[in-house]
């Protein structure tokens, strides 16, 4: 509901400007949690933790809100990467659950190439050290 009152008011003060940032902090809010929650996953498939499951499954989920940033911006091969991550989480968190954990490694150097092929396209450096959207 506050979203939404705020939406609307950024929308009738400043168009889009407002819109597009107001976009970035939540790709930033969602890349923040997956940055660790992807690095404890790497150790709790090489331990064979059954979490790793539920851990996978937050990714996907994590995922699919980076996908709508990406469809918002009509940046197709963000879109891609978006995509094969949610898909790569999703089939880890079944192999995961299921106890295949060779399987599940495998999948996790799919799920993680995603990080690089975008970052490398759509990351850059802002002069204060911060990352932003490129
Ligand atoms: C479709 C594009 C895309 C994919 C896929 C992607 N990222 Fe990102 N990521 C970004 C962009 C753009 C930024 C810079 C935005 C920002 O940090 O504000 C970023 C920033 C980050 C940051 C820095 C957050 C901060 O601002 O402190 C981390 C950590 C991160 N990503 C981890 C990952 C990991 C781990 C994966 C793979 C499992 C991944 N990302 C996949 C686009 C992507």
């Amino acid at each position: 509901m506050m979203n939404k009152i705020f939406a609307a008011a950024c929308l009738l003060a400043a168009g889009t400007m407002l819109w597009g940032q107001a976009d970035e902090a939540k790709l930033r809010e969602a890349m923040k949690q997956i940055g660790p929650t992807c690095s404890g996953l790497a150790k709790k498939i090489a331990a064979k933790d059954d979490s790793a499951a539920t851990d996978a499954k937050k990714l996907q989920g994590w995922f699919g809100d980076v996908h709508k940033f990406w469809k918002a911006k009509a940046a197709a091969d963000g879109v891609t990467f978006s995509e094969s991550a949610a898909a790569e989480f999703k089939t880890i968190s079944e192999q995961a659950a299921a106890g295949k954990w060779d399987d599940a490694g495998a999948s996790f150097k799919k799920a993680t190439a995603t990080c690089g092929g975008c970052h490398g396209v759509h990351r850059e450096k802002a002069a204060d050290g911060s990352w932003k959207v490129k």
